[in-house]
């Protein structure tokens, strides 16, 4: 079951989410993917909602969203879904389906060809109206020390949120 909500009546429970992590999922010619971002959230930008993620370029997720440009993010409200979140923050797609292998379920989107996760209340789809790599010059020092050495970086994604509800699988 579907229950409407306006799009930034949950954006304090998306940050309060991000602590644990959430689940960005990606798609392109067939394949479909999900990861665990704990960094972005609801914002914004030239008058429109944006949904910020930062993705580090090593991750399949990047190379899934460098050619859709679209994703959603399925964030965990009754379930808490340790289990899943553990898996899907440390196993890439490289290594197996993780959808498969935590036995989560893929519903399709609403307005984006890529899935949510049945399992999880609140979802956003978002359509990347803008991305940027950070600089690492530009990282102060500490940040970059800490984060970014040995470490790909990240690149940020603004996602123009084109819809949002919350979902109950029946
Ligand atoms: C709590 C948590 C938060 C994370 N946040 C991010 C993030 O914001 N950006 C990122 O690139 N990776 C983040 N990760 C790591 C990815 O989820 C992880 O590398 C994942 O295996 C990538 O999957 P993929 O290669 O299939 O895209 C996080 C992991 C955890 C456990």
């Amino acid at each position: 079951m579907v229950r409407e909500i306006d799009v930034f009546s949950h954006a304090g429970l998306v940050l309060e989410k991000m602590g644990p992590g959430v689940f960005l999922n990606s798609s392109f010619d067939g394949v479909d993917n999900t990861m665990i971002i704990g960094w972005g959230g609801i914002q914004i930008v030239w008058g429109r909602p944006i949904f910020v993620v930062l993705v580090r370029d090593n991750r399949a997720t990047y190379s899934l969203l460098e050619q859709s440009k679209v994703f959603t993010v399925s964030v965990p409200t009754n379930n808490p879904l340790k289990q899943a979140i553990a898996i899907c923050g440390t196993k890439s797609l490289r290594d197996f389906d993780k959808f498969e292998r935590c036995s989560l379920t893929k519903i399709p989107g609403r307005k984006v060809p890529v899935p949510i996760i049945g399992e999880c209340g609140l979802h956003y789809e978002c359509k990347v109206v803008y991305q940027q790599t950070l600089s690492r010059g530009d990282i102060p020092e500490g940040i970059s020390r800490r984060y970014y050495d040995n470490n790909a970086i990240h690149t940020v994604y603004y996602g123009e949120i084109v819809d949002q509800y919350l979902y109950e699988m029946e």
